[in-house]
């Protein structure tokens, strides 16, 4: 079989990683690798790449009848999805779509993205052909660009800690007014920036994401927080200070999923 390698200068890694790849390849990590902007091809390939990125990283702007918070894909998908640890979009074109054991059927990646529209950005799906729908595909098309078919990147998904440790919430709090509130608000929400969005996001109350976020799951949020807050000062935190910190943030009030079931209201673009 061709091992499709992302650093032809180090042979030994791509025997490595063929090696652990063959003969079937079934998510082996492989380095996260972000291309080039130079890759990005000109006409309406590279424009859709474009409008896509800019979707991701100003989305409630740009999409306000689909997004319900202060959020962007960013807040969480941090710098486009380009980060290990912060929900990178890398190589999720060489997954998606995807049997999910969890819910028990295939998801595509258009049905992961609209789900968090509905609850990370406590809003309204995407048509699966609306031009924005196919900009957001392009632009995670592009960044998964050599990710063998079936391989995942390292640093997929939010990062770890230890699952055995049990929350403190009290402890938490604390932690949370000595290392969050400067920057996400004492009462979590944010911190504005005047024109209708946030320097610092919410992380609680009515702009922030939904209880069926998987951000609202306390071990989803420590993994995400011990890896990337505070912002600036990643992996300085203990998990067990991760963990008490998510379970009070995770705790506290905010919008109320409603469950997938359809909304009347809602307007679908
Ligand atoms: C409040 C935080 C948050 C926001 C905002 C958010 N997401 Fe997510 N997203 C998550 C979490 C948490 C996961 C699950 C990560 C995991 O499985 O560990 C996820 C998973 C995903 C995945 C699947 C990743 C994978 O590795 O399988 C995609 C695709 C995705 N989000 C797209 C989006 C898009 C597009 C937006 C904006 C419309 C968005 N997300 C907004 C938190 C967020
Ligand atoms: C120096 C400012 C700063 C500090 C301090 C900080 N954050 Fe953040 N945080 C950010 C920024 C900025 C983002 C959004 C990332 C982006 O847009 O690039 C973010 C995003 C988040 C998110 C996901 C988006 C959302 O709004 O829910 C969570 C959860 C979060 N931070 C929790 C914490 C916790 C818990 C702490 C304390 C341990 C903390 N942060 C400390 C700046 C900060």
């Amino acid at each position: 079989m061709k091992i499709h390698c992302l650093f032809p200068a180090l042979p030994v890694f791509c025997l490595v990683v063929g090696l652990v790849a063959s003969p079937t390849v079934t998510a082996a990590d492989v380095p996260l690798v972000v291309p080039a902007e130079s890759t990005i091809p000109a006409g309406p390939e590279g424009d859709a790449i474009r409008l896509g990125r800019q979707l991701m990283n100003d989305t409630r702007k740009q999409l306000p009848r689909n997004v319900g918070n202060g959020l962007n894909c960013s807040s969480c998908h941090i710098a486009g999805g380009t980060q290990a640890n912060a929900g990178p979009y890398v190589g999720l074109t060489a997954l998606f779509p995807m049997y999910n054991a969890r819910d028990g059927r295939v998801i595509s990646l258009q049905t992961r993205i609209n789900d968090c529209f509905e609850r990370s950005m406590n809003g309204h799906p995407l048509a699966w052909d609306a031009k924005e729908m196919n900009a957001m595909l392009m632009y995670i098309r592009w960044l998964s660009t050599g990710v063998p078919v079936g391989s995942q990147v390292a640093g997929r998904g939010m990062g770890q800690v230890d699952p055995s440790l049990k929350p403190d919430r009290a402890r938490g709090a604390t932690i949370y007014v000595a290392k969050c509130a400067s920057c996400h608000g004492l009462q979590g929400a944010g911190t504005p920036d005047g024109s209708g969005g946030y320097v610092f996001p919410p992380v609680w109350g009515k702009q922030s994401y939904n209880t069926g976020a998987g951000m609202a799951r306390t071990e989803t949020a420590a993994a995400f927080i011990k890896s990337k807050m505070p912002m600036g000062q990643p992996d300085s935190l203990s998990d067990q200070d991760a963990i008490d910190v998510a379970d009070y943030v995770a705790h506290q009030p905010r919008p109320v999923f409603a469950g997938g079931k359809p909304d009347a209201q809602a307007k679908r673009r």
